[in-house]
Formats: C-alpha cells, structure tokens, sequence
C-alpha cells in the first residue's frame, strides 16, 4: 500500500486526479471505477479543469460506478447518477453510453446485479477504482460485516452511514435504507485501487483499514490484500497513522528514484 499525505484536501484532490490522469494518459481506453459522497468532489473538479485545459481526453473511457441508492432515478437530486452528472459527466468529453452507474429502481436486484458484474468483466475489468471511505470503515456501500469476497447486491446501510449521508437529504428519514453495491470482491478484481479520505472524522477509519487487521468488519482493510493501492490523504485524516514517517521516506524515496537523483539512493556512482 502507497500511503501519500498532503498538506490539505485541496492538495489531495490535486494529487488523486494526477494519478487518474496518468492513468489516462497511460491507457486513453482505460475503465474507471467512479465513486460518489463529498471526498470525490474535489478530484472531479481537478480532472475538469485538466480537461478544459486540454490536457485530458475522456472519448475513449469507460466508466463504472460503485453504488447506488435503492428507490431512486436517475434524475432524483440525491441520486448517484444524478451526482456524476452534476460532478463530471455533464463537463468532460465523455461519449453517452459509456458510463454506468448501477440502477437503484431494478425490479429484479439478483439478476440486474449480475448484469453489472457482466459488463465490468465485458469491457475488461476496472483498470482504476476511486474510493471514498465511510467513518465505519466501509468502501463503496460494504458495511461491516460484509463478507470480503461480496459481489454487486442489494445492501442494507447502517444507522452510522444514515446519518453520515443525512447532511445530503435534510434529514435520516430521507435517506434510502437499501442499496445496491459493488462488492468488496469486486472491488479487489480493479488493477488499482484509489482510495481517498480527509478530515479528521476519517482518521479512525483510516488508521483501522491501513495499519489494522483485515476484517469484515472494516471492509476497506480488504485493500490490504490488494497489490496496487494507493491511499491519499490530508494531513487530518492521517494523524492516526503509527507509520506516518515512514510512508513520507517512502515517498521521497519515491520522487528521487523518479527524477533520476538515483546516487542519493545509494544506487551508482554519484
Ligand atoms: P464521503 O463518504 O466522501 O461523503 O465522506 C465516503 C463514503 O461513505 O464512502
């Protein structure tokens, strides 16, 4: 796991759309996994501005969002599909039909849910998933308890994710109580793994899922498991971290060996 801390949201933002537009430049057909909630918002500004500035081009991407909440259209305020739009769809070149955000109105889940699953491995698998991370430690809507190998299903969220996402609706009662989710299994079938926290409501969490043990009952530990994650922060929602020192050598290490300064690695002549 690459843990990556900057000084402020903002900077964190800045630094999760640099590594999805690397990853675009790397691959221009690349599939995406988008998530939704407060964390993106901010890396979806980013990768607009890239956009706008030219430096990015989204005509050959695919998309593929986490969740979505049971009951509501895409055209609800509160929807996910709704959020992408507002957020990023409506402002980048990306062509119709090439995203998909899983759909909360399905009269048939087990088989709808498949069905998403069919088109992720359709069109090759994720390349990149951004997360966001729950103040109960759970990646897309995998509460804890979820069982680590889960698949796209209907979830029941918990009273903490109700009242976490109530800022969004005016009050608990309007939060949906259902959604349907990528699973954590499929979640750890992307190549990489983004995952994203600021502030310090998240510390907790992200202390349990980075330096604690994998369980259930913190459904982003799971990433643990992943060989290519890579965690950015602010500085608030690092402060309960033990490794904080060594993750910042890390990345020093890291920028040296990038800008070729490889003597002071100890590695050559220099
Ligand atoms: P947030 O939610 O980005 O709105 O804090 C993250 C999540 O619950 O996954």
């Amino acid at each position: 796991m690459r843990v990556i801390i900057e000084d402020s949201p903002a900077a964190a933002c800045v630094k999760a759309a640099c590594i999805i537009g690397e990853q675009l430049q790397r691959k221009p057909a690349s599939v995406l996994g988008l998530a939704t909630g407060g964390s993106p918002v901010g890396v979806y500004d980013e990768l607009t501005r890239l956009h706008n500035c030219g430096e990015l081009d989204f005509s050959k991407v695919i998309t593929f969002n986490l969740d979505e909440y049971v009951g509501l259209g895409p055209d609800h305020s509160q929807s996910y599909r709704f959020f992408m739009r507002t957020h990023l769809f409506d402002h980048v070149n990306l062509p119709q039909g090439s995203t998909h955000v899983p759909d909360g109105r399905s009269l048939d889940f087990d088989s709808y849910c498949e069905s998403y699953e069919s088109k992720i491995r359709e069109h090759g698998g994720i390349d990149l998933q951004l997360l966001g991370i729950g103040t109960d430690g759970h990646i897309a809507f995998n509460e804890p308890g979820s069982s680590l190998g889960s698949r796209t299903r209907l979830k029941t969220l918990t009273s903490e994710t109700i009242r976490d996402n109530a800022r969004f609706f005016g009050s608990e009662d309007a939060v949906p109580r259902l959604a349907v989710t990528m699973g954590v299994g499929t979640i750890l079938e992307s190549r990489c793994c983004l995952l994203i926290a600021y502030g310090e409501h998240k510390a907790s969490a992200i202390a349990k899922a980075v330096e604690g043990p994998v369980t259930a009952q913190v459904t982003a530990s799971a990433l643990q498991l992943h060989r290519d994650v890579i965690v950015v922060l602010d500085q608030a929602a690092a402060t309960q971290l033990n490794r904080q020192a060594y993750y910042r050598e890390v990345e020093d290490a890291q920028s040296l060996l990038e800008s070729g300064q490889l003597g002071k690695l100890g590695i050559g002549d220099e």
